[in-house]
């Protein structure tokens, strides 16, 4: 299939630009491969430039670090950001580009927080921890949703009363930046929208579908339009649940391909063990759905093709 090659192609040119110098080879990865998750902190992933994340972290020592980046973590570090062709002195210069974000820019850190320098993390426990509980007590304070909430990575199922708060409460808009105060309070700018009954309790693929809303597709290019590749996956899944569609078409309409192939979905039909856990875990679809997209709750949506009548079934009516 063309486009399988295409994108394989062009996976396979990730390696060859890698660039002379140890260091522009850890930014060219990092940009890549990494950022995906690391730069908006997708699914827990410490933050590209925030102190706050790393320095607990780098608390555990530097090799740790390597160790998680090329070989992956139980909460949702896959091996090596899910790029597996990358050389590993790539990835750990990717580590180093992401550890020289916090040393540089200790501004970063709440403007309260103690400016405390990874060195000094490294020798005692008690500075990093401290730091982790100060954006929990924001967050507790102004949206009752606290980053140790269980159900943190499903944000979007939530009682009537905390659904779209305004901004400044929200609990992803930071409270103290003057643009947080300026944007339009969803309440209001939700009304003429298409409805559903999860999440914000707006159907975002119908909204784009009736044109009532016209995403802009480039921050610096307001021409620039969506490659978008009407290509239905189904997998199947064993028991009594539909079969999942996944459909290339409503994704790639918001959607870059950069945002899930190749870091969270290797491109290729099968290739890639999704389970439920791992979604409810944050991981796979999960990493959209529940925080950015209609949350797990939705079974239907996913679980959309029903099953021919299953042997067993078909003998058993027929033994009656
Ligand atoms: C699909 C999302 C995703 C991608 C892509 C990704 N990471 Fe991560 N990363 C995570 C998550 C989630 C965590 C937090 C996991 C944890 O707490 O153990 C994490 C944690 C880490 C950590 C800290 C591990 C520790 O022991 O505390 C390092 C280092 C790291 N990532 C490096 C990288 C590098 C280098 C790349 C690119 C080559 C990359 N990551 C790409 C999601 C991602
Ligand atoms: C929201 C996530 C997402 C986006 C965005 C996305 N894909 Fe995919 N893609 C997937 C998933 C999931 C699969 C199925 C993987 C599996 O079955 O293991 C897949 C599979 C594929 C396959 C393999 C098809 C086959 O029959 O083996 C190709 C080719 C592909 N994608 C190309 C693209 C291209 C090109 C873009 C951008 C225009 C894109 N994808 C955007 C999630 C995505
Ligand atoms: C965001 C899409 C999505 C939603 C929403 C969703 N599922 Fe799934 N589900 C999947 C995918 C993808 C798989 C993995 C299919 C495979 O094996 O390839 C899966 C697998 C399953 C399986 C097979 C066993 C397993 O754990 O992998 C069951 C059972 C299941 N889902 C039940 C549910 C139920 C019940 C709900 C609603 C509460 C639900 N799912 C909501 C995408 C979804
Ligand atoms: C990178 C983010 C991302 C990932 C990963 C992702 N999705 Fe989505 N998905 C979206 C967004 C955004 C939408 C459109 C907004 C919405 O419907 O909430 C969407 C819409 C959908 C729809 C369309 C529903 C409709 O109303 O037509 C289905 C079905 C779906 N996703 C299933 C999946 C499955 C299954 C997976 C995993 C194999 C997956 N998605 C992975 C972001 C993602």
């Amino acid at each position: 299939m063309s486009i399988q090659r295409l994108v394989f192609a062009s996976l396979a040119c990730f390696s060859l630009v890698s660039a002379a110098s140890a260091a522009d080879a850890g930014k060219d990865l990092y940009t890549k491969t990494c950022a995906v998750c690391h730069a908006a902190g997708i699914a827990g992933a410490p933050k590209y430039g925030n102190a706050g994340d790393w320095q607990p972290r780098i608390a555990g020592g530097v090799p740790k670090l390597y160790g998680s980046a090329l070989k992956g973590t139980a909460k949702g570090m896959p091996p090596k950001g899910g790029n597996l062709d990358a050389p590993d002195a790539d990835v750990k210069a990717a580590v180093d580009y992401m550890l020289a974000s916090v040393k540089t820019a200790p501004a970063a850190v709440k403007p309260a927080a103690p400016t405390t320098s990874p060195a000094a993390a490294a020798t005692s426990a008690a500075p990093p921890a401290a730091q982790q509980a100060r954006p929990v007590d924001v967050s507790a304070n102004t949206s009752g949703a606290s980053a140790a909430d269980i159900n943190s990575f499903n944000r979007l199922l939530k009682p009537v009363g905390k659904r779209n708060p305004p901004p400044a409460e929200d609990g992803i808009h930071d409270p103290a930046n003057d643009g947080t105060l300026a944007l339009m309070a969803p309440l209001a700018a939700y009304g003429p929208l298409p409805k559903s009954l999860a999440g914000n309790r707006i159907n975002w693929v119908k909204a784009i579908e009736e044109n009532k809303i016209n995403p802009r597709w480039d921050r610096n290019d307001p021409n620039a339009t969506p490659v978008v590749i009407d290509l239905n996956i189904v997998r199947e899944v064993k028991g009594s649940m539909p079969d999942v569609v996944y459909p290339h078409k409503q994704h790639t309409e918001w959607l870059d391909c950069s945002n899930c192939h190749p870091g969270i979905f290797v491109p290729q039909k099968g290739a890639n063990a999704i389970s439920m856990a791992a979604i409810l875990l944050g991981e796979k679809c999960g990493v959209c759905h529940g925080k950015v997209a209609f949350p797990v709750s939705e079974c239907r949506l996913c679980h959309s093709k029903k099953k021919d009548v299953r042997p067993v079934q078909a003998a058993a009516t027929a033994a009656k």
